[in-house]
C-alpha cells in the first residue's frame, strides 16, 4: 500500500499524525501533513485507512 496527502486539501488539523504517527508527520513549514514512508508497513495499514476515513479535508489518498 502507498499513501499520499494532497497538500491542497489538507487543513493541517494533525489528526492523521495522531492516528498513525509511523506514517504521517506534520511539515511545520507548510502547515500540512506529509507521508514519511515510501511503502506503508503491513502493521500500519489499518491506521492509514482509519486516518483516510477520518481526515476532515479528504486529503489522504490510498493506493493499494
Ligand atoms: Fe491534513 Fe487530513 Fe491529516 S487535513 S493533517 S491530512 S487528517
Amino acid at each position: 500500500m502507498k499513501v499520499k496527502v494532497d497538500a491542497d486539501l489538507c487543513i493541517g488539523c494533525g489528526l492523521c499524525t495522531e492516528t498513525c504517527p509511523d506514517v504521517f508527520e506534520m511539515d511545520e513549514d507548510q502547515g500540512v501533513a506529509k507521508v514519511k514512508v515510501e511503502e506503508v508497513p503491513e502493521d500500519a495499514q489499518d491506521c492509514v485507512r482509519q486516518a483516510a476515513e477520518d481526515c476532515p479535508g479528504d486529503a489522504i489518498q490510498i493506493e493499494e
